[in-house]
């Protein structure tokens, strides 16, 4: 009988230090039985595709690819799934047959699967989102694909328009400036901007708040249940509120299947985190 190969996968992204992502494969690793290697690399800003290649030419079977490098990764990859030719944007390569680079992208689906968890996922949902940049991308053509009626809010208003018109062929999104804010009534708000790592303050109305809201960052604090953003939700009366933790083990867990065919049990992961 053959043996299973031992597979070496890695994380690239800059930065990297703060990653959970090895722990969470190994805990994927020992739930499944699948022996494997997972590390995390920091990658020079320019350097992302010799780093990626000598990867893939030597030990390499699948990566992860974080800030800022996803797009870079799209144009990397040989071949790619649907999902991300949707998304413009890789987190996940895999090596297949004749030595091909397979570009996937599993965060709108973990995202996706983090809000059916939560219950944040209710039907006609009225979705503001707040950020225009890399992250909201990526969710965009999930949450568009459950009939939401999205609102995209963002500091560089043309960013947000740019983004809402690329992606209105899949459903209905709207650009919205400032003053639009206070008439929206959202179900769900989700934080998508990076400016928990920048020094400025993020603005908005408190008028969005209402007791039903649901409130999903993104982002994460380690060891931490919640977040600058949250912190303001709550503060204003918020009662459901998610941190990014659920979406970066369940995107890991569809990544994990990608590359191993099985998908991890992701309800324990929670509970071993
Ligand atoms: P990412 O891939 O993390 O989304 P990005 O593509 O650089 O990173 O996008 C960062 C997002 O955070 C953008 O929506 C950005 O707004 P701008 O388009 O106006 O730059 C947003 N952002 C960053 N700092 C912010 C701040 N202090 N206040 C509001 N939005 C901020």
């Amino acid at each position: 009988m053959e043996l299973d190969k031992f597979k070496h996968f890695s994380v690239f992204g800059n930065p990297i230090e703060h990653t959970l992502s090895p722990k969470i494969h190994s805990l994927f690793s020992k739930q499944t039985n699948i022996p494997c290697s997972y590390t995390a690399v920091k990658v020079p800003l320019n350097e992302f595709s010799n780093r990626i290649n000598s990867f893939f030419n030597t030990i390499g079977d699948g990566a992860n690819v974080t800030l800022p490098f996803k797009e870079e990764a799209y144009c990397f990859s040989d071949i790619l799934t649907n999902r991300a030719k949707l998304t413009k944007s890789v987190n996940t390569l895999k090596k297949v047959k004749d030595e091909k680079i397979l570009g996937d992208n599993t965060d709108g689906i973990g995202f996706l699967y983090d809000l059916n968890r939560l219950g944040f996922l209710k039907k006609n949902n009225k979705i503001l989102l707040i950020g225009a940049g890399g992250a909201a991308r990526g969710l965009l053509p999930s949450i568009l694909s459950k009939n939401n009626e999205v609102f995209i809010y963002n500091r560089t208003y043309e960013r947000a328009k740019k983004l809402a018109e690329e992606f209105r062929y899949l459903g209905k999104i709207q650009e919205v400036g400032y003053k639009d804010l206070s008439a929206i009534k959202a179900g769900l708000i989700i934080h998508a901007t990076s400016y928990f790592f920048s020094k400025e303050k993020l603005i908005l109305p408190s008028s969005l708040i209402h007791q039903n809201v649901s409130c999903y960052d993104l982002s994460y604090v380690k060891n931490s249940q919640t977040t600058p953003f949250l912190n303001w939700c709550k503060k204003l009366g918020a009662m459901n509120l998610a941190n990014g933790i659920g979406m970066l083990i369940s995107q890991a867990a569809y990544s994990f299947l990608l590359w191993n065919n099985i998908l991890p049990d992701i309800e324990k992961i929670f509970a071993e985190l």
